[in-house]
């Protein structure tokens, strides 16, 4: 792909070692990646999630803010895809409020050699906007996040108010039978046994809330297919899940533009 450096490209440059080993099995990963040669051992797996985003081929020349970096894959990719900036911010995560921690973050960027090519600052997305980063971005991602958040309109329009051209929000939906823009409330643990996750919009809901936070054209890159959500079903179903809530559930992939962009089929999609 024209601009892209492979992740393979990136860790043969910088063999791994056993002390890079040794340090990737302490830490607790959220994202299997490949770096320097070590393949982390995190719970999502960003070679099935990453085709699924329809990231722009090249980010020549633009800068992206990775809102909810956690180990920050999407902003080493993102620096890879050639952007000139790059930020990763995240709260949660980093800042000792879960299991996680910025350890992953840090020791990835290094052993990729992204330094000073991918930025990093703890602040929670509720407190984004151009006062507080003193910038805005052509690109955000916003990707597993929404879910999480108490104040999810908030949230979007402050996303919005330091995106310029495009955000990419992916996220967990759910009702999506239904024509009305509706909510779904998760008051204790339903989504993924996670007690920190609250919402989730159907796909009509999320085109309407993107539009209001100020980007007139929205497009679907990717929903999860109807023969994935069953395998997920009967998966889940073999380890006693409620199987109705399994099946509704399903992840989508938005594009929002401050502009009309070309559309991209949902349908032909990985
Ligand atoms: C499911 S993980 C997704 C990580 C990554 N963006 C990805 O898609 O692989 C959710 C992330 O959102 C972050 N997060 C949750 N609440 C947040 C908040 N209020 N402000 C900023 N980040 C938050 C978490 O710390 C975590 O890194």
């Amino acid at each position: 792909m024209f601009g892209v450096r492979s992740q393979e490209t990136v860790g043969a440059r910088r063999p791994a070692s056993d002390e890079l080993r040794d340090a990737v099995s302490r830490l607790r990963w959220y994202h299997k990646m490949d770096i320097g040669g070590v393949r982390t051992p995190g719970v999502s797996d960003t070679r099935r999630a990453l085709p699924r985003l329809h990231l722009p081929d090249s980010l020549e020349g633009k800068s992206v803010l990775d809102v909810g970096a956690w180990d920050g894959f999407y902003s080493f990719e993102a620096a890879r895809r050639g952007a000139r900036r790059v930020l990763a911010t995240d709260s949660f995560a980093w800042d000792g409020s879960s299991w996680g921690s910025q350890e992953g973050f840090l020791l990835a960027r290094k052993a990729l050699g992204l330094e000073t090519a991918v930025e990093a600052r703890t602040i929670d997305v509720l407190d984004l906007g151009p006062e507080t980063l003193g910038e805005t971005f052509d690109v955000t991602l916003l990707l597993g996040v929404l879910y999480h958040l108490r104040d999810p309109v908030t949230a979007l329009e402050r996303v919005a108010s330091v995106t310029r051209e495009l955000l990419v929000l992916e996220t967990e939906t759910a009702l999506g039978w239904l024509a009305t823009p509706a909510a779904r409330v998760y008051p204790a643990a339903e989504l993924n046994h996670d007690d920190t996750n609250y919402f989730s919009f159907n796909q009509s809901a999320l085109e309407g809330l993107l539009r209001h936070v100020g980007f007139p054209a929205v497009s679907v890159v990717y929903r999860t297919p109807l023969s994935r959500r069953l395998a997920r079903t009967t998966w889940l179903g073999v380890r006693g899940e409620p199987l109705r809530s399994a099946f509704r559930s399903a992840r989508i992939v938005l594009h929002a533009r401050r502009s009309p962009a070309p559309d991209i089929d949902p349908g032909a999609l990985p």
